[in-house]
């Protein structure tokens, strides 16, 4: 992709290892200037309308029509929503987070040996966001790798612990079928056929993002992920506790309640560029507490990696002209690796204004 491959610098402190010696205070690096600080005194004035989508029996008709029409409400308002019955068993779903959880625990060595700044590696191993580039150091430990198609990239995860690849491998094969099944729901709540890149969504990348929070003595002073948008058609989230905030359309921050076996849906980047603009990607962060650890894992699902896309001709007329220009899953990562370009988001640079 035209970008020279970095030497990693494996040498970094994983806030697994800093809590042995930080119990009541927190490193500099990672204080946060004031204004981007967790307020802990924020309202949730919509704390009673965060959408919970059941979706059982989906492919009733009845039940269906129903679904699309909470998606759509949901996806217009906030770009996310919580889904219950989604038919993903607790057992491998908890098995998954057990899984994160004793590869973090492992001795620093077992770890660092996946450790890489370079983004374009399939299985990545860090701490903050880009604990090269970081200003500022968030509390998360975090291992990405690719899942999609599975035989292409499981040989690659963690061998330790031993049973990473079955416990991780069965998640990640359930979140693509869940994905394909959402990506419907949501093409559908759009207007688009049932079909729309059906093939591209098959053959999609998938990236899982798998975070670890160790509890924080000063959580109101750091944050366990800035705020962002993913990257992205849709993010499937699965945590052990609560600790996800996205922001409104009024740029106010809400706490999304922790549902016991509640899977959490977020719109990225893609998904905005192929609605035209009419869906948001939603902007969120991890927050921290100071009683325990917290485990999330994000499936994070795009077009294959070259493949470039822009809005559904279907959604452009004279009303809503083009309003962005192609992008790919390969394009964000070079653009995130350049260095030069530390402001700004890709989608940004796709916006036609
Ligand atoms: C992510 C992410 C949030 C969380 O991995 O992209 O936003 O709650 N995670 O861990
Ligand atoms: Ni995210």
């Amino acid at each position: 992709m035209g970008i020279k491959r970095e030497k990693s610098d494996c040498s970094f402190t994983s806030v697994m290892a800093l809590i042995q010696k930080y119990q009541h205070n927190i490193p500099e690096r990672y204080v946060l200037p004031p204004f981007q600080r967790p307020n802990p005194s924020r309202v949730d004035q919509i704390s009673n309308n965060h959408p919970v989508i059941d979706l059982s029996k989906m492919n009733h008709p009845a039940h269906r029509s129903r679904i699309i029409n909470e998606v759509r409400t949901a996806c217009n308002q906030l770009g996310y929503f919580q889904v219950i019955n989604h038919g993903i068993p607790t057992s491998v779903m908890k098995d998954a987070l057990d899984a994160a959880e004793d590869f973090f625990n492992l001795p620093s060595d077992e770890k660092t040996r996946f450790a890489s700044t370079d983004v374009h590696e399939p299985v990545r191993y860090g701490t903050s966001v880009n604990h090269g580039t970081d200003k500022v150091f968030y509390w998360r430990d975090f291992i990405k790798h690719y899942a999609n198609p599975i035989s292409d990239w499981i040989h690659l995860w963690p061998s330790n612990p031993p049973t990473y690849k079955e416990k991780m491998g069965n998640y990640a094969k359930a979140m693509k079928d869940l994905q394909k099944q959402l990506m419907e729901v949501v093409l559908e709540s759009l207007g688009l056929n049932v079909n729309y890149l059906h093939d591209d969504i098959e053959d999609g990348s998938q990236v899982m993002t798998v975070n670890c929070y160790p509890s924080c003595p000063k959580p109101d002073l750091a944050l366990g992920m800035p705020p962002h948008t993913d990257f992205g058609t849709i993010t499937i989230l699965n945590q052990s506790h609560q600790g996800l905030e996205i922001m409104d359309r009024d740029k106010k921050w809400h706490p999304v309640p922790f549902i016991q076996g509640a899977l959490i849906v977020q719109l990225g980047d893609q998904l905005e560029v192929i609605s035209n603009g009419r869906y948001k990607s939603v902007p969120h962060r991890a927050i921290l507490n100071m009683q325990r650890k917290r485990f999330s894992i994000a499936s994070l699902h795009s077009m294959h990696i070259e493949k470039k896309v822009g809005p559904a001709p279907e959604l452009v007329d004279e009303q809503h002209p083009v309003a962005y220009r192609e992008g790919s899953f390969g394009g964000f990562l070079d653009y995130i690796s350049d260095k030069s370009i530390s402001k700004g988001k890709y989608i940004d640079t796709l916006k036609i204004t």
